[in-house]
């Protein structure tokens, strides 16, 4: 049975290794797994990533950025996640559509029902079956992105209003959908948020 998991969140929620854990106790119960991340996930996409990354390209526009993100996503979508849903895999994405309306749409304020109409024709469609949002506020992530000492990308440089636009934005659209979105508290120990993903996954999947 297959089944399109994305992860959602903002920088430092822990959604990268929550992703990790769900995919290691899934095969562990014999399922045939795909993990992979936006932007990114292909040879061309990571390229993409770095460009997007890159603090030194600040003057990139807001379109600019949208188109961006969406090659890779259509890229990432043609060569990897359509063919592994077809062959029966279980999909789990470190970040998929969701975030170009929750950083592009709410973040940066491009309309969205423009962004959903990008989004279609880059993924033909395709949207997670079941989408988790990892709950912390723009503070708590960047006091834990800084205490990790991991990248430090051209989104993180934002400003807080900002972060705390894509925040709410993320909320609504899980408000908007909850038949595909589960919001859980990130906050909590790592165990303790993996065991609540657990559960929903075992769930869906009929266990
Ligand atoms: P991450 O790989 O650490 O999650 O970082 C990805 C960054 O890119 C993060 O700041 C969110 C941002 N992003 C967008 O703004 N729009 C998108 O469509 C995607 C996939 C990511």
């Amino acid at each position: 049975m297959s089944l399109f998991i994305s992860f959602e969140g903002p920088d430092g929620s822990g959604k990268t290794t929550q992703a990790r854990l769900l995919e290691g106790w899934l095969r562990q119960q014999g399922y045939e797994v795909v993990l992979t991340r936006e932007p990114g996930g292909t040879a061309i996409g990571e390229q993409i990533r770095q460009v997007l990354h890159d603090r030194r390209n600040i003057e990139m526009d807001a379109r600019a950025e949208v188109l961006l993100y969406s090659a890779a996503r259509a890229q990432l979508v043609a060569q990897c996640i359509r063919p592994a849903l077809e062959a029966g895999y279980i999909v789990i994405s470190d970040r998929y559509a969701d975030s170009t309306l929750a950083y592009q749409g709410y973040g940066r304020g491009l309309e969205l029902d423009i962004l959903r109409a990008i989004t279609d024709f880059a993924t033909g469609g395709l949207w997670p079956d079941l989408t988790f949002y990892l709950d912390v506020t723009p503070e708590e992530g960047l006091h834990r992105r800084r205490s990790a000492g991991g990248e430090w990308n051209r989104l993180d440089a934002e400003a807080m209003d900002f972060h705390h636009k894509v925040r709410a934005g993320y909320l609504a659209l899980a408000e908007g959908d909850p038949g595909r979105w589960v919001i859980i508290e990130a906050t909590q120990p790592v165990a303790g948020v993996q065991e609540q993903i657990r559960r929903v996954v075992a769930g869906r999947l009929g266990r």
